[in-house]
């Protein structure tokens, strides 16, 4: 907007300096030549007269001098005749002689001169024409009034102006016209060279349509790869083709393999037959689209009962099932193994030890050996899958905290982001950890350690700090052990833009009749939903607690409110799952007995749902509550949104998720305080429907930009870089050793 009243006010000065400086300047010569027309006209009149005055002149006949001057002065611009003598007398002259004209205003010389004299109002050309009789000498002054000159000029001036403005405004439109078209056009070709470009293509434009700047701009597409600004530029659309662009360009020839212990797809025995099932996990749900984008080898625990089955000899089976794209690798693991590294040491120490929760973490000695054991066995699996010598290796969670210490001194090349999906604690609780040097020394193998936030990233650095002697640098977020240097960055997880589970999604209206019929709910109770694992971090009983005190105290919302509790069964081996769900089945059924005399307002339903469910469930409802007690980040509450492409629904989020940093237009809650959180529920169902479409278009958009491609790209993005950087210094170090083996001999 700036450069355009910048350019329009240069273009409004000029125009006005042609105004200023033109019409004058056609004005003046208009009058020049009409004046130099009533000077001949002068000239002629003198002349036609000459012979007549000369012989009236000897007779000194001064009536008829008079008469011939009258007879001269009936032509229309000649005002007056008159005659000076030699003395500057004014001997003969008409009537309409200006009473005020004397002969000394009149230029006399021995040629004929013309001046022109302003006389009041009047402008006059006075032309004077040497006489001489043989007695006498003067000089015939003709007197022309210039006011019709004067009017040619004005004339002249004003339609100057006219038709100056006129081809001005023209030739701007036309100007504006030819710009916004060219323009279009240009955009259009610059437009496809970058998507081009994102695809992996040169950016080259057809030459027809190439805008003049053409080459430079092509050089500088390629000089940035766009990926450079995808880095900068956190707002920028970041999509399948993009990451594999990052791949393309950045890593060429990279080969990327993914460690979890969680496997995306899970084969098991149902009825005789093979099934297959998604896992409820958001670390999945997060990395199954990047593999479906870029390929590469997902190496995971094979835990389906018919996973052994659907392997080839090398345990890898080409996944997904419909359009395979990437390989899964399964490591098996036994059940005296994964009850010491998953269930023990896994998620009865680190679960708790990393969540608020107030569950006392439990460490058991033989457990951490099942943990360094398995840890191996993926070093094992990751070393025999890679093809080169520097893959890049994207390990997830708090399963391998010991792999990235193993990797690297098996595959000392290899790029390391080892991304830790749950909360990291304060020193004062991580300090708790009997193993607590050893898990940070294996991290300390990464190339990158990622957590969801910045304040989790602060707090690994203060364990490190605390704990282990290694140098910091803040600045930079650089830990430096021994050898090894690892940044420690924050990544900010979240779900694939649009989601795969929308794709064949009913209308809202569609959803919420099916999910009503369904639940048996009539038409004005509304609809609360909560999704997913029976986890008691995820703050299920106190969301429960939340209804109780919201429908005690809004009797009046007693049979019109229903809350749908889906939670997927999970470690169930484990005493504290095992007790949360005994605790949260009698919290239902009393809560049921004590506000449901018509209909039930706890719906528990405990079971697996498939994605397209879920996402149906999302749509029928009137809100989504996700209370966790504390989280990394928390995908439930960025898949609702992205569910509500209606752009309804109130999302209520515990300001202990993560994702509460990003969703800042959700109404954020504190979970422990069960009254707040029903204050809560009430204000979502009075939200009006324009409120409701504001919050949830800007937290859209946060989902929309902030996807799980950009989390992945950045990753990506920072692993090409680490690379580069390892390269030039490995050049650099050779270049020194030559340099000295070469001093070395010629000092010899
Ligand atoms: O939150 C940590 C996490 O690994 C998630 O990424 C994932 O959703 C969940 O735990 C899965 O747990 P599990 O694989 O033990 O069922």
């Amino acid at each position: 907007m700036k450069f355009v009243i910048r350019y329009g006010l240069a273009a409004l000065l000029i125009m006005i300096a042609i105004i200023l400086i033109v019409p004058p300047f056609a004005a003046s010569l208009i009058e020049q030549w009409s004046q130099s027309d009533v000077e001949s006209r002068s000239v002629l009149a003198f002349n036609s007269a000459l012979d007549d005055f000369t012989s009236l002149f000897e007779e000194h006949n001064s009536k008829r001098i008079v008469a011939l001057f009258d007879r001269m002065a009936l032509d229309e611009q000649l005002l007056a005749v008159g005659f000076c003598d030699e003395q500057g007398a004014l001997l003969y002259k008409t009537k309409e002689m200006p009473k005020n004209f004397t002969c000394k205003q009149a230029t006399l010389r021995k040629t004929p001169t013309f001046s022109t004299l302003r006389l009041g109002h009047s402008r006059l050309l006075i032309s004077s024409f040497p006489v001489a009789t043989p007695d006498e000498q003067g000089h015939l002054v003709l007197v022309h009034d210039l006011a019709l000159v004067e009017q040619r000029g004005a004339e002249a001036r004003l339609w100057t102006i006219v038709v100056l403005v006129g081809v001005v405004f023209l030739a701007a439109a036309f100007a504006v016209l030819v710009t916004v078209l060219l323009a279009r056009r240009w955009l259009q070709s610059l437009r496809s060279a970058i998507d081009d470009v994102r695809l992996g293509g040169s950016g080259t434009m057809e030459a027809s349509d190439a805008p003049p700047f053409a080459g430079e701009f092509r050089h500088l597409l390629r000089d940035l790869q766009l990926t450079d600004l995808a880095a900068a530029g956190p707002d920028l659309d970041w999509s399948p083709a993009m990451l594999r662009n990052v791949l393309t360009h950045k890593l060429p020839g990279a080969e990327v393999i993914v460690v979890s212990n969680r496997e995306p797809y899970i084969h098991n025995h149902k009825d005789n037959q093979i099934i297959v099932q998604t896992p409820a996990s958001g670390l999945v749900a997060a990395i199954e689209p990047i593999m479906r984008a870029c390929g590469g080898t997902w190496i995971a625990h094979g835990s389906g009962s018919a996973d052994r089955k659907t392997v080839d000899r090398f345990d890898r089976i080409r996944v997904p099932p419909v359009a395979p794209n990437y390989t899964l690798r399964r490591v098996w693991i036994s059940e005296e193994e994964q009850n010491g590294y998953y269930y023990g040491l896994a998620n009865e120490g680190l679960w708790p030890l990393c969540h608020m929760a107030f569950v006392r973490p439990n460490f058991r000695e033989e457990d951490w050996h099942q943990y360094e054991l398995i840890n191996a066995r993926y070093a094992e699996a990751v070393a025999s899958e890679a093809k080169s010598s520097d893959p890049i290796i994207l390990v997830q969670d708090y399963h391998f905290a010991l792999l990235p210490g193993m990797l690297r001194k098996r595959l000392p090349d290899a790029t390391i982001i080892t991304f830790w999906h749950i909360p990291w604690p304060n020193p004062e609780v991580f300090g708790i950890c009997p193993w607590k040097e050893e898990i940070i020394a294996g991290l300390l193998g990464s190339s990158v350690v990622g957590f969801h936030t910045q304040f989790h990233c602060n707090n690994f650095l203060d364990a490190v700090d605390r704990i282990m002697e290694a140098r910091i640098d803040r600045e930079r977020s650089l830990v430096s052990l021994g050898a090894m240097e690892s940044y420690v960055r924050p990544y900010p997880i979240s779900i694939e833009w649009p989601p795969a589970a929308m794709k064949d999604q009913k209308s809202v209206p569609a959803c919420r009749a099916t999910v009503r019929r369904r639940l048996g709910l009539a038409d004005d109770v509304r609809l609360g939903v909560g999704i997913e694992r029976f986890d008691y971090t995820k703050g299920i009983l106190d969301r429960l607690r939340a209804v109780d005190s919201f429908l005690t105290s809004h009797p009046e919302w007693q049979n019109r409110f229903v809350f749908v509790q889906v939670a997927a069964p999970t470690r169930t081996k484990l005493a504290a799952y095992t007790e949360l769900q005994v605790e949260a089945a009698e919290l239902a059924r009393d809560i049921n007995a004590r506000l449901g005399a018509h209909c039930e307002p706890i719906r528990l339903i405990v079971r697996h749902h498939e994605p397209d469910e879920i996402f149906e469930l999302f749509r029928a409802a009137d809100l989504c509550i996700v209370s966790s007690l504390h989280d990394g980040m928390n995908l439930v509450a960025k898949e609702f949104v992205a569910a509500r492409d209606d752009e309804q629904g109130v999302l209520l989020l515990s300001t202990f998720a993560g994702a509460s940093r990003e969703l800042t237009e959700a109404l954020i809650l504190n979970p422990y305080n069960a009254r707040s959180m029903g204050v809560a529920i009430e204000q979502a169902l009075l939200m009006s429907a324009a409120e409701q479409r504001e919050r949830m278009r800007l937290m859209r958009e946060i989902v929309r930009l902030r996807n799980v491609y950009r989390w992945a790209g950045q990753m990506l993005l920072d692993a090409a870089d680490l690379r580069n950087r390892k390269r030039i210094i490995q050049i650099a170090s050779r270049r020194r050793s030559s340099t000295e083996i070469l001093n070395r001999v010629q000092a010899r």
